[in-house]
């Protein structure tokens, strides 16, 4: 199948524009989570951002590659999460949103591609629905630790990390401060790491 005339054109520009939207959010999330202390969750989530700027940046390529010089504009109708809210909304929605886009979204567009013939954009469309997913574990896990109150403790001794100096310290909970840079809890998480 042509390529300016598939599907798999309009599914590519869809996503790079959700990639660089989901980007964007996922900066303003890791501002707000750093604004309230959470200095270690804000460099996770500023990780996702950077992880969905090379999703965006794969789907641009393949647009160029496949389209080259024919490509103009690209019209496309599609829909965007608009939603804020506290820390703890955002987390929630952006969880779901990434199930969205890794159980349904994602794996309809490498459907689509298969079926039009594009057999490199229907596995790019699979490796980048896994991520997704991975992203989507990260932002549970973030929204389940913050809402009880668990970010910096544990029932039983744990390892806490500073991410500043890397002291790793064995106790039920995080120092408000670490002994070594003086930086807050929120530079500290659990370290898994160890045990
Ligand atoms: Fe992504
Ligand atoms: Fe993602």
């Amino acid at each position: 199948m042509d390529f300016q005339e598939s599907k798999t054109k309009e599914n590519l520009a869809r996503s790079f524009a959700a990639e660089c939207q989901e980007g964007a959010r996922y900066q303003f999330m890791a501002k707000m989570a750093q604004q309230q202390g959470y200095q270690y969750m804000s460099m996770l989530i500023r990780t996702l951002a950077h992880n969905e700027m090379a999703h965006a940046q794969q789907f641009f390529n393949k647009i160029v590659e496949l389209g080259g010089n024919q490509t103009q504009n690209i019209e496309i109708t599609a829909g965007y999460p608009f939603k804020s809210g506290e820390l703890l909304d955002v987390l929630k929605q952006e969880a779901e949103n990434e199930h969205m886009s890794a159980e349904s979204i994602y794996p309809k567009f490498a459907d689509i591609a298969r079926d039009e013939g594009f057999e490199d954009v229907a596995n790019l469309f699979d490796m980048v629905s896994k991520v997704e997913r991975t992203h989507e574990r990260t932002l549970k896990k973030l929204h389940e630790n913050l809402s009880c109150n668990c970010l910096y403790k544990c029932n039983d001794e744990h390892a806490f990390k500073c991410d500043e100096c890397g002291t790793i310290i064995m106790n039920k909970c995080a120092p408000k401060t670490c002994p070594l840079c003086k930086m807050g809890q929120g530079y500290y998480r659990i370290d898994f790491s160890i045990n």
